[in-house]
């Protein structure tokens, strides 16, 4: 079996280049920065240009390849015609199977992040290719950012509420990305993925307490009052107004839906959100 896996260059992709070779399995990491791949290519894989919008990389890359890795682009507006792109030179290049990264309830959720993940869950099904859909929660990696503001103020601000996220660690999500490539039973299905637990943001800021060693606490506001915070501490509008919704959907509950499905992939539990953020802070050190 080979897996050609797209945006090795990535966080996530370069984890699940990583496990594959751990595995054994032959691996193609594809993306627009080959040079960035050196290590990779130094342990096994083979290290490939691909391009979402250059076609001619896509057929070079996915040439001969039983099984396509598609990593969710980061190019938030361009995504639907990239993942397109994608699908077509895999079914052009007789690739057999395609695992895609999504988001939670991406058919259904109101997330601001999810209609470009519908649309490609949608080219996937009218492509006739044998798909697995991993609908990645939010990583526990995100909330970096939330521990920089606690260490600077001892508070995280924000407006969701009592929302619940459950959120994984990108290495779990990574691993249970490489056990969906590396087992049987998968094709067709969609998973939601998660952590274990679907924690609060005071829960947040207890661990945040725990990794920083100082006492945070969680400050809920409403959304125009974090709104006006976000443009007062320099966030042009356009972002501060993503960064409100993206709470809006979290108190509504778009990330709170915890299943075992990951945990299960994994067979182990999935790492708590202190460790978690331990973790990820300490390698920002
Ligand atoms: N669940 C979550 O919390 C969450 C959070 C953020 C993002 N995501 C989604 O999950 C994906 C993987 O997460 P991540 O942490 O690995 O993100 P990341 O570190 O930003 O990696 C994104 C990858 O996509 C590649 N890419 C973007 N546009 C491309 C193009 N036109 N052609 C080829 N490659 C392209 C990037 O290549 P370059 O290195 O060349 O830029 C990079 O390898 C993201 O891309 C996004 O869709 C999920």
């Amino acid at each position: 079996m080979s897996v050609v896996v797209t945006g090795a260059t990535g966080h996530l992709g370069r984890l699940v280049v990583e496990g594959l070779l751990d595995a054994g399995v032959d691996v193609v990491a594809g993306g627009r920065r080959t040079e960035r791949m050196a290590d990779l290519d130094a342990r096994g894989a083979r290290v490939v240009e691909l391009d979402y919008d250059r076609p001619a990389t896509l057929a070079d890359a996915l040439a001969g390849a039983d099984t396509l890795m598609l990593v969710s682009g980061s190019e938030v507006g361009r995504r639907v015609a990239q993942h397109g792109a994608v699908i077509d030179a895999a079914r052009a290049a007789g690739v057999r199977r395609v695992v895609y990264t999504s988001a939670p309830h991406a058919d259904t959720s109101d997330l601001v992040l999810a209609p470009e993940h519908k649309a490609t869950e949608e080219l996937l099904a009218a492509s006739g290719l044998v798909t697995t859909v991993l609908r990645n929660n939010w990583y526990t990696e995100n909330y970096v950012q939330a521990l920089q503001q606690a260490a600077a103020t001892g508070e995280i601000v924000g407006s969701v509420g009592q929302g619940r996220v459950a959120s994984a660690t990108r290495a779990d999500l990574a691993a249970g990305a490489v056990a969906v490539l590396t087992g049987d039973g998968h094709d067709g299905r969609t998973y939601e993925l998660t952590g274990d637990h679907a924690w609060t943001h005071d829960e947040l800021a207890a661990a945040a307490t725990q990794v920083l060693g100082r006492p945070v606490t969680y400050r809920d506001v409403t959304p125009d009052e974090q709104r006006a915070g976000l443009l007062a501490a320099g966030l042009d509008e356009g972002t501060a107004g993503f960064v409100v919704a993206l709470d809006q959907n979290t108190a509504a509950g778009a990330l709170g839906d915890a299943t075992d499905t990951l945990r299960t992939l994994l067979g182990r539990p999935t790492t708590p959100l202190v460790d978690g953020l331990a973790a990820a802070w300490s390698a920002t050190a």
